[in-house]
Parts: C-alpha cells; structure tokens; sequence
C-alpha cells in the first residue's frame, strides 16, 4: 500500500506554507462530503488527501494553474498500476473549480476515474488549455451517468464535446452545461451518445436559433426524452421546433421557460412540425401576450404561468391539455394589484374569479415585472 500510487497522490505537496493559512478542506462527521477551497496564494493540496474516504468530493482551486501537475501525472503512464487503489475509492460525485487546467490533465485524470466508481462529476469555472491528447482506442473513463459543466472554456473551442466524450463510457445519461463559451460544437466528430434521456443547455442566453441548431448534434441523441433551454435567447416556441426538427431530435419534455418568447413568429419556420413524442411544454415566464400559434395540437402538460395573458385562452387557442398552468397570469390577478402596463381595454372582464393563490402571488408578480420593466 505505502507505494501504491494513486490519483491523489497528484496532490502531493508541490509548495508547502506557513500555518497560519487556513484549513482548505473541510470533511463532515460521516465522512460523506469533502469540501476544498484553495484559495490563498500558496495552497497546500497535499490537504486534499482528507477527502480520501468521502463520497461527495468538491475541490476548488482558487483560480489557480494546475500546469505544475502535469509532469506528475505523466509519470504514472500506466494506470493499471494504481487501479486497485483508485477502486477502493468512495467517490461517486466529483465536483473540480476554479482552476487552469492543461486538457492532458483533466483527460489523464478522467482515465485513471476510469478505474473509480464515480457516476456525477461536475466541472466548473474552469479554463481548459491546450491540446487534447488523441483519444483512447477503447473507452477509458469513468462510467459517469451525469456530467455538468458550468462556465468552462476550452482552448480548442467547440470541438470540446467531442474530444471529452472518448474518455466517458458511454452510459451517460444527463449532459448539463450552462455558461459555456462554445456551443458550436463539431458534430461530425461528435459520436453518439446511446443513453443520453436529459439534455438541459439552459443558462446560455446568448444561444438563440442558430446557436442551438448548432449545439443539437443532428441524430447524436437518439434517447433523448428531457431538453431543458430555459434562458437561451430564444424568441419563439417556433424557432425551437425549427431547431428540433433540423437535428431530428424527438424528446418527450421540452422546456422553454425563461425566453422572451413574444416575437412575432418567423414566417419562414411556419409550419414546423413539433415531434410526436413530445407531450410537456414548458412555457412558463416568457412573456407571452397571447397562446403562442402552432403548438402541438395534443400535450398532457402544458405551463403558462407567469406570462402577460391578459384574459384566459379560449379553447381553441390552446391545445388538448390535461395539465394547464395558468398561475401568475395578469387575468387571474385582481384589478387592483395590476400593474399599469397590464391594465387592459377597459371593456374586458376577467374570464373568471382570480384563486386564492393568484392573489396571494400577484405582489410577487407585480415585483418581478417591476424587475422585468428595468432588466
Ligand atoms: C473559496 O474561497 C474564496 C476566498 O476565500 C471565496 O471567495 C469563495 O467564495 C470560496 N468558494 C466556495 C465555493 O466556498
Ligand atoms: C468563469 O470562469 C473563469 C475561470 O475560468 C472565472 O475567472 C470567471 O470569473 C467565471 N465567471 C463567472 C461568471 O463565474
Ligand atoms: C416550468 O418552468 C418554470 C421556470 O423555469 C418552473 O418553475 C416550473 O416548475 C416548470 N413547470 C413544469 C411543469 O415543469
Ligand atoms: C401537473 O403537472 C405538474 C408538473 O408536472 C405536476 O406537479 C402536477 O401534479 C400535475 N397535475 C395533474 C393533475 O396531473
């Protein structure tokens, strides 16, 4: 054992300090969770080794570069020498921060969780650089069933998807990157990923139509049941079956809330047909006016909470829906309480009386649309 090396002896002391730096890690009592936060200017990461037992792991290295662990971690060319190690390992979700990370690193530790039981691993405010290396001839990774990304750049751009993927099996289930600086990603190389059910690219506001024509892999998600696209600067529920429907992409929920989805439709995306699969529709806070035209004609759930309607949908505006949302509508909220902007022809009564509930959120409404009138 005293030789056995492992993924954290990478980890070992490269600077030491001082004591009175503070504790960077922190475990709980159990032994479940470990938390790392190197954020002075000389961390001792050879403090990470108290995260050795835990099961949720979270490291954060304080903006600093990884590059010194590089030649490191290229000196255990051969990770078959330290597998056993690495399988008594308890981890099962990893989370890495706030770092420069050279790309042969982060791919190099990937292969070596190969060896791990690791099933969530998240990356976050991350700086990838440098090249990839060339991939693995058989998949070498973790067999991770969700990974998150969060506000990583990679020096390579959009290929990073592709050149990420040959060091995951490929059982994932739930790819989630929000913030990312590249989204235009190289689909030709891009393989498929067979058990991917959820796919949430929310969080990218500056995405819009072409960018999500451009980050939908055509036909690289073939299980895909879940596509979440809250906040991606879409403008019309149109513009997202257009961008479905270009990269055949057929899920069961689709989530759309969070864009500003009251444009005019785009004529030349009229007539799109939604997939048949799809029986959710997220269209809460996206401040239509009206039913937007052209949904699909039979869903089971369908949120319109928190738009502008200003009086309720007649039936035939709507599609055949057993579960509507209609909360936090200006028509359900009471005269009084509305705001001017809301304030209707004065001919048009409330459909019906507003809900205790309506009532009780209207001054949150009426906040969020203050917020929305300055935004
Ligand atoms: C890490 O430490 C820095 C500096 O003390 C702090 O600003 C940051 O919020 C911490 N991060 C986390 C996730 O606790
Ligand atoms: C994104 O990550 C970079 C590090 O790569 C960091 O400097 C920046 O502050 C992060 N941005 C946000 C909004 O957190
Ligand atoms: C729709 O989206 C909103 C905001 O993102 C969320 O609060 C709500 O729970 C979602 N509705 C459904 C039915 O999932
Ligand atoms: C309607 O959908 C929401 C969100 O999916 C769910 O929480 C609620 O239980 C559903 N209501 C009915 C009556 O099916």
């Amino acid at each position: 054992m005293a030789r056995a090396p492992c993924l954290l002896l990478l980890l070992l002391p490269l600077l030491r300090v001082s004591a009175d730096t503070p504790e960077p890690c922190e475990v709980d009592d159990e032994d479940v969770r470990c938390a790392c936060n190197f954020s002075g200017s000389q961390p001792d990461w050879s403090e990470a080794f108290q995260c050795i037992g835990s099961v949720e792991v979270e490291i954060r290295g304080g903006g600093h570069s990884l590059e010194p662990f590089l030649k490191r971690a290229e000196g255990y060319s051969d990770p078959r020498q330290y597998a056993d190690t690495i399988k008594a390992l308890r981890v099962r979700r990893l989370t890495v921060g706030a770092a420069r990370v050279p790309a042969r690193l982060l791919l190099g530790v990937l292969r070596v969780l190969g060896y791990s039981r690791l099933k969530e691993l998240t990356l976050e405010d991350l700086e990838v650089t440098g090249t990839a290396p060339p991939p693995p001839l058989e998949a070498a990774g973790p067999a991770l069933s969700t990974l998150r990304l969060r506000n990583v750049s990679w020096a390579t751009g959009g290929s990073w998807l592709a050149e990420l993927q040959p060091w995951l099996k490929p059982g994932l289930k739930v790819l989630t990157v929000a913030d990312a600086h590249s989204l235009a990603l190289s689909c030709e190389q891009v393989r498929t990923f067979p058990a991917l059910t959820t796919l949430d690219l929310s969080d990218n506001p500056g995405l819009g139509e072409r960018g999500l024509t451009a980050a939908l892999c055509p036909h690289k998600f073939p299980a895909l049941q879940n596509l979440a696209l809250r906040n991606t600067g879409l403008q019309t529920p149109t513009a997202a079956c257009a961008a479905l429907a270009a990269a055949g992409v057929q899920p069961h929920r689709l989530d759309l809330s969070r864009n500003s989805l009251g444009a005019p439709a785009n004529p030349s995306a009229a007539g799109c047909t939604w997939p048949s699969t799809l029986n959710s529709l997220n269209l809460s806070f996206a401040g239509l006016q009206q039913v937007p035209k052209g949904l699909p004609a039979k869903l089971s759930v369908l949120d319109l909470s928190y738009n502008r309607l200003n009086r309720e949908p007649r039936p035939e505006e709507l599609p055949k829906v057993d579960n509507l949302t209609l909360d936090g509508n200006p028509f359900l909220v009471p005269e009084a309480s509305k705001p001017q902007e809301h304030s209707m022809n004065s001919g048009v009564v409330p459909a019906r009386a507003p809900s205790p509930l309506s009532v009780g959120m209207s001054g949150t409404l009426v906040l969020l649309q203050g917020v929305r009138a300055f935004a």
